[in-house]
């Protein structure tokens, strides 16, 4: 029976390296600056949460790879980070991603109804194509609650260039 694990890299900072190569897979940086980042992580936020699992019922068939395994032998699933949003208004999720070889496995749920439960609050999402994921586990599209980083670059909504994908933003009360 699999078993799933929400920790922070504030209590697991052994973690940053491979939490860091996993994020880069999908969004390039300095690796130096995404341990940098994750190492940050604080629990008065911004706070970097990570999914772990161990006894995954398809490790017999399906080793994975070396970066993604603990040193306890838990499998690094995904990464979602907790952003403060000043005062009541809520909290924002970012940098939500799944491994890929264990996308579309009900990890990404997991992760997400975990998280919330850590978040215990309003929370805020953007995306530019995950609007109908963040739908289907309850979101709603709202009005943006402050200016997004896109592409590198701070903008609010009313300034994003036309020839770039839209940013929607989505939000869930607990
Ligand atoms: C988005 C992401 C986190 C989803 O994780 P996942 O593990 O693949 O998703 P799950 O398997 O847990 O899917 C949960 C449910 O959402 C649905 N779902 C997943 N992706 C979806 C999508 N793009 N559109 C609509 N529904 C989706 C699934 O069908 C599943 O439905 P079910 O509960 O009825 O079975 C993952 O695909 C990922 O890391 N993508 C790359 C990074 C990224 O784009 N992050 C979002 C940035 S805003």
């Amino acid at each position: 029976m699999a078993e799933f694990t929400l920790v922070t890299t504030h209590d697991r900072l052994d973690l940053c390296p491979q939490v860091a190569t996993l994020i880069n897979s999908m969004w390039p940086m300095s690796i130096y600056a995404r341990r940098a980042m994750l190492e940050r992580s604080h629990p008065l936020l911004p706070c970097s949460l990570v999914l772990l699992a161990k006894n995954l019922p398809d490790l017999a068939q399906e080793a994975p790879p070396i970066d993604r395994l603990t040193t306890d032998g838990q499998t690094i699933l995904g990464h979602c980070r907790v952003m403060s949003l000043g005062g009541p208004k809520g909290v924002l999720f970012e940098i939500v991603v799944v491994d890929e070889q264990h996308r579309g496995k009900g990890f990404g749920k997991i992760l997400m109804q975990k998280a919330e439960e850590a978040g215990k609050a309003i929370v805020y999402l953007n995306t530019t194509d995950k609007q109908a994921f963040y739908e289907h586990l309850g979101y709603h599209v709202c009005d943006p609650v402050t200016s997004g980083v896109f592409g590198g670059k701070v903008q609010t909504l009313d300034q994003t260039p036309s020839t770039e994908p839209k940013l929607v933003w989505l939000k869930k009360e607990l």
